[in-house]
């Protein structure tokens, strides 16, 4: 086995939030990067990855176990290691030249000697020519490539990529990836080892040594595939495509509970998130995996590429069609069940009957609502109600939007309605007036 450069040991971590609560994003999560590999982190949004990579980067500290960098514990910003966000974080008041001195210019390095390490990793980088703009003037993807640039030249061994090509579109995401392995491959940039977050499960299979999958609540490392191809790997190469359905096949594994896997059969619990998807998309695959070529049965990753969705969300509404009995998963292949069968050929109103019955019967949150609609007196709760239980599992954001889509499944299979002046929840019109 290869040196370790990066080594996390039981690394947990909470956050506070502004009630007061605290939130366990990271637990036990064990990992170490080693010299010469990249290593691809694949993940639901929320799930701690950029914790996790923050934590490596030495930007924040754990609150248990243990992160060394060269066999050290990490304390504050490490030298050797650099970070590429999403979102470019450029200053735009400075040329491409200068945002790429700063990092440089922080560590007291003298001027001449900055222009001219500046200059050169511009070349690599491929912007040559554009020393002198600013970030306003160029594409998306240039100021990306600036944002890469000021990473290089701070000749870091380890680079870290927080979903880096995420804001680019398709081809212009996979240009600067097929120019960062370039670099990688030819030994043109001292980095010793690339950690890339990413959330497109072909950039992973594309780039990685070894892919990683991070389960979510708490976030941790749940399974892990090494791949042996040589780079470049050949995108529509048999092997790529296997490892593509394999990835699928390991994040899809167990999906019961919402992105997560347990041995058993698993079950949502009723402070979960849901996944994030709408009933026109889930209705939408459903009706189109009915339908010639599929006759029922689909390869994930042909679905996604079919119907433009990303990975994350496609796989979400595959989540959720397993967890209303409409679809199984297995091996990144999904397939109707007779019920989703039938659901596909039945009219609205019998669709809207179906939809409220698999609910009840599958997403406690919903349960929870009509129960509760149900005892009341009024046959009215306000939503906040909902909104601080789901506050004792869930972060504010994670806990708006799983409630959001529980009201929007609700609502859509006749449970109850929702008032979006006021935010209350009730029971439907014709019900209402029947409790008492
Ligand atoms: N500084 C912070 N304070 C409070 N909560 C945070 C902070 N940073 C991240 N979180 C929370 O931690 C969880 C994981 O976030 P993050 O690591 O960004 O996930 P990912 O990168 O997988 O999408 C989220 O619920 C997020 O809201
Ligand atoms: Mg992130």
């Amino acid at each position: 086995m290869s040196t370790p450069i990066i080594e996390l040991n039981a690394i947990g971590k909470s956050f506070r939030s502004a009630d007061g609560s605290a939130r366990t994003v990271l637990e036990g999560v064990d990992f170490t990067l080693h010299e010469g590999e990249i290593v691809a982190l694949l993940g639901q949004s929320g799930s701690g990855k950029s914790t996790m990579l923050r934590i490596m980067a030495g930007l924040i500290s754990a609150d248990a176990g243990q992160a060394l960098y060269r066999g050290m514990p990490l304390y504050g910003a490490a030298r050797g290691i650099s970070m590429v966000f999403q979102s470019f974080a450029l200053f735009p008041w400075l040329t491409v030249q200068k945002n790429v001195e700063l990092g440089l210019e922080a560590q007291g390095v003298a001027e001449d000697e900055r222009v001219r390490r500046a200059e050169a990793v511009i070349e690599l980088i491929g912007l040559s020519g554009f020393e002198g703009a600013l970030p306003r003037e160029l594409s998306g993807g240039m100021r990306q490539r600036v944002g890469i640039a000021r990473a290089l030249v701070m000749q870091p061994e380890v680079l870290l990529m927080d979903e880096a090509f995420s804001a680019l579109d398709v081809l212009t995401g996979e240009r600067l990836r097929e120019d960062i392995l370039d670099l990688w491959e030819s030994g043109q940039i001292p980095t010793k080892a690339i950690l890339v977050v990413s959330h497109n499960i072909e950039e992973a299979v594309m780039m990685a040594d070894r892919v990683l999958i991070f389960a979510s609540d708490p976030g941790r490392v749940r399974a892990e595939l090494p791949i042996s191809l040589a780079r470049p790997r050949a995108v529509e190469s048999n092997e790529v495509r296997l490892l593509i359905d394999e990835v699928y096949g390991l994040m899809t594994a167990g999906t019961g509970r919402a992105g997560r896997t347990t041995e058993k059969e698993a079950k949502l619990q009723l402070g979960d998130r849901l996944p994030e998807a709408d009933i026109a998309r889930i209705e939408g695959i459903l009706e189109l995996l009915v339908e010639a070529p599929y006759y029922g049965r689909a390869d994930l990753p042909k679905l996604a590429e079919e119907t433009e969705l990303t990975d994350t969300e496609l796989l979400d509404v595959s989540i959720a069609l397993a967890l209303l009995g409409f679809a199984q998963l297995a091996h990144g292949d999904i397939a109707l069940t007779p019920l989703g069968e039938h659901y596909v050929g039945a009219s609205n109103p019998e669709r809207q009957a179906i939809f409220g019955r698999q609910l009840l019967q599958h997403v406690p949150l919903i349960a929870y609502i009509r129960h509760g609609l149900e005892q009341d007196r009024s046959g009215d709760l306000p939503e906040d109600l909902f909104l601080k239980l789901l506050r004792f599992t869930l972060d504010k954001e994670e806990a708006e939007r799983a409630l959001r889509v529980a009201i929007e499944w609700g609502r859509y299979g006749d449970l109850f309605e929702y008032n979006f002046n006021t935010g209350v929840i009730q029971l439907p019109k014709e019900e209402a007036s029947g409790v008492e």
